[in-house]
């Protein structure tokens, strides 16, 4: 199973001296070929955190948490994981990280438990046994302990392979996407199990494309074309932006978001169910703009700008810098 592809357990973290940060990185960068897919990355990951890793396809998180955990070699920039140093010291890294791959495997014709103590084979680890049951009784997997993998729901198959990440017992956690696909209710009791890890002290850094689970992390990272544009609290990384936000309620929104799109003050129109989210940073010209146009036939609310409403406007402004950028270099 490639989601535990990690040695043995291994003793806890070096002593500290690195202001208890399990991961400390700056300047990170990789290329492939002249294109640069992570670029100066700075990021900081507190013990027992769950920090979430946001950012539209193709932004670098996966290439990120690969660099973070020393299985792929930075081109540029330094940094610890768990207090050992990314570049020189990837082994000790490896041992005390749980890895969950974005595309993670199992044996289909295996049983739960046979796919686990299979893991545990392989790396060789002591009390193989006893690591395997606490790990199915950890994640709740116990009833199912004799159930092929390749029978089990896609909420089920998440949890063995988080068993798979936890059986050497790491400190830190790096999952990525690793919800994808599975529904509401599982992704909810995925999310209970993280929170519960997270209460006993293991860290957790978690890719995500989904906006309730951004909401349920302890702090954010947002990547777009491998920089960063926001690292915070939910809070922080909002407010860091700016933005103001109008609701619109009435008839015909797609018709009215047109005709808002370019006009002085609006700088993003999203339709969200009944409503229509319009944001910009100046607020007069904002709301003179809405007053104008949809005052009559709509209802109008300033509302708080929401997590969502603050991603899109990264990623669509991130799209034009680029845009511009070559723009610029032709
Ligand atoms: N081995 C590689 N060789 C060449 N290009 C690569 C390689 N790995 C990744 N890339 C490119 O680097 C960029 C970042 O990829 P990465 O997989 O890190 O993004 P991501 O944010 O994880 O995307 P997703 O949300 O789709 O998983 C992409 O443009 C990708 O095509
Ligand atoms: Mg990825």
């Amino acid at each position: 199973m490639s989601a535990s592809a990690m040695p043995p357990a291994a003793p806890g973290p070096r002593g500290d001296g690195h202001a208890g940060w399990v991961i400390d990185v700056r300047d990170l960068t990789k290329r492939y070929g002249d294109k640069v897919v992570v670029d100066k990355l700075a990021m900081q990951v507190g013990r027992g955190e769950i920090f979430g890793f946001l950012g539209p396809n193709g932004s670098g998180k996966t290439t990120s948490i690969r660099m973070m955990c020393g299985l792929l070699t930075p081109d540029g920039g330094s940094g610890t994981c768990l207090g050992y140093d990314i570049l020189r010291e990837s082994a000790q890294i490896k041992r005390r990280v749980g890895y969950m791959t974005q595309k993670f495997s199992y044996w289909d014709d295996l049983s739960i438990r046979e796919n686990l103590d299979f893991v545990a084979r392989v790396y060789g680890m002591p009390k193989r046994r006893e690591a395997v049951d606490r790990a199915l009784e950890e994640l709740g997997l116990a009833s199912r302990a004799q159930q092929l993998a390749g029978s089990l729901s896609g909420g089920w198959k998440q949890r063995l392979a988080l068993a798979a990440c936890l059986l050497h017992e790491p400190q830190l956690l790096l999952l990525d996407e690793p919800t994808a696909g599975v529904d509401p209710k599982a992704r909810r009791d995925f999310w209970a199990q993280l929170h519960q890890l997270a209460a006993r002290g293991i860290s957790v850094l978690v890719s995500t494309h989904y906006m309730d689970e951004a909401e349920r992390c302890h702090k954010l990272a947002y990547i777009a074309y491998g920089k960063l544009l926001a690292q915070g609290t939910a809070g922080e990384v909002v407010a860091s932006q700016k933005l103001v936000t109008w609701s619109v309620l009435g008839e015909q929104l797609s018709a009215l978001s047109d005709q808002l799109r370019g006009a002085p003050g609006v700088e993003q129109t999203v339709v969200f169910g009944s409503a229509l989210h319009v944001t910009g940073h100046d607020e007069a010209a904002l709301e003179a703009t809405l007053r104008r146009v949809a005052g009559a036939r709509h209802r109008l609310e300033r509302i708080d700008t929401s997590l969502e409403d603050v991603f899109i406007h990264m990623m669509s402004r991130a799209d034009d810098n680029m845009r511009a950028g070559k723009e610029a270099g032709r």
